[in-house]
C-alpha cells in the first residue's frame, strides 16, 4: 500500500518508534527492502538519491517502487533523498513520488528557510510531504575535527524558527553522524536531539545511519528519532554477497545466480535494522 510520508512518519512518532528509510538503485535492492518490510510487518520508505535517479532513471525507478509499494502488505511511501534541485524535485511529483526531500543545508538560514518554503508550497498543494536539512550532515571522508564537526550541529532555537516558518513534515537534523563508512565510533549527541524534540514534536530524521552501533541507534530513537535513513550497510552487505558468490563460482555468468545472494543477503541486514528500530510490527492495514 502506498501511503505518504507524514502518515508513516506521524504514527511512528505518536508511538514512540523509528521507519528505516532504505536508499534503492536497482530492481533487487527494491525487493529485499520490501521482503524485509513483509518479513517483520514493518512501515517502510523507499527512498531514491538523485544519483540513483540518473543511473536507474526516474521512470524505472518509480514505476518499480509504485509496483512493489501496490503489492505490499505494509504501508510504503517512496521518497527523493537529498534533493537539491527545483526541476528534479517537480519531476519527483510528477512521477508520484509521495515525499520529498529539500537539501537547501549548505545555504544560509534565510535561504534554506526561503528555498524549502517554496517546495512546501507546492508539494503540499499536491499532498506530497517534505523533509528539510538544517545543520550540515556531511561524509565521513570530509577531514574535519571534532570541535568543526560540532560547529556543523543543529541548533535548537533555529530549528524551531526553520519548521515554523517553513512548515515541513519532518526535519533532518545534524547530530554527530555522517553519511558513508566510519573510521572510529560516531558519537551522536543525544542531549540536542532531546532539546531539538522538546522544541518542534514533529518527526526527525538521522541521516549517515549505517555503522552506528545498537546501543546509541536505540538511544536517538528514545530521544526523538522517527526516520533513519541507511544506505551504505545495503552496499556493503550486497557487495559482499556478490563478490563471495563470484570468488566461489569464478565461472558463473548468469547475472540472476550472481545478483540474488545479493537481494538474499541485503534482505537480511534491512530486516535487522527494521527489529533494531522497533518499526517491526508496526505495520497497520
Ligand atoms: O545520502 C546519500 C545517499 O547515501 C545516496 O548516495 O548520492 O551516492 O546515491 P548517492
Ligand atoms: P549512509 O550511507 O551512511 O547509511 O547514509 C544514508 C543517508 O543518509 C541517505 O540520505
Ligand atoms: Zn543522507
Amino acid at each position: 500500500m502506498l501511503v505518504t510520508g507524514k502518515q508513516i512518519l506521524d504514527h511512528a512518532n505518536e508511538n514512540g518508534y523509528a521507519v528505516g528509510a532504505f536508499n534503492v538503485n536497482n530492481m533487487e535492492i527494491v525487493q529485499a527492502i520490501i521482503r524485509a518490510a513483509e518479513e517483520t510487518q514493518s512501515p517502510v520508505i523507499l527512498q531514491a538519491s538523485q544519483g540513483a535517479i540518473k543511473y536507474a532513471e526516474i521512470e524505472y525507478i518509480s514505476a518499480m517502487a509504485k509496483v512493489a509499494a501496490e503489492k505490499a502488505s505494509v504501508p510504503v511511501a517512496l521518497h527523493l533523498d537529498h534533493g537539491t534541485d527545483f526541476q528534479q524535485i517537480m519531476l519527483c511529483l510528477r512521477h508520484g513520488f509521495t515525499s520529498v526531500m529539500i537539501d537547501a543545508s549548505k545555504h544560509s538560514l534565510d535561504e534554506n528557510i526561503e528555498i524549502s518554503k517554496q517546495i512546501v508550497d507546492i508539494s503540499h498543494a499536491v499532498g506530497v510531504s517534505v523533509e528539510a536539512e538544517l545543520g550540515k550532515i556531511g561524509g565521513t571522508e570530509d577531514d574535519i575535527t571534532v570541535d568543526e564537526r560540532e560547529a556543523t550541529m543543529t541548533d535548537p532555537d533555529e530549528a524551531e524558527r526553520f519548521v515554523k516558518e517553513t512548515g515541513i513534515d519532518s526535519l533532518a537534523i545534524a547530530v554527530g553522524t555522517a553519511h558513508g563508512p566510519y573510521k572510529g565510533e560516531p558519537k551522536l549527541d543525544f542531549d540536542r536531539i532531546k532539546a531539538i524534540k522538546e522544541r518542534l514534536n514533529i518527526p526527525l530524521v538521522l541521516h549517515g545511519s549505517s555503522g552506528v552501533p545498537e546501543e546509541s541507534i536505540k538511544k536517538a530513537v528514545a530521544n526523538g528519532i522517527n526516520k533513519i535513513n541507511i544506505d551504505t550497510d545495503i552496499r556493503m552487505a550486497f557487495n559482499r554477497a556478490v563478490r563471495s558468490f563470484i570468488n566461489d563460482n569464478p565461472d558463473a555468468y548468469d547475472p540472476r545466480k550472481i545478483l540474488g545472494p545479493g537481494r538474499k543477503e541485503a534482505q537480511s541486514i534491512i530486516a535487522d535494522k527494521m527489529r533494531m528500530f522497533e518499526s517491526s510490527g508496526k505495520a497497520w492495514k
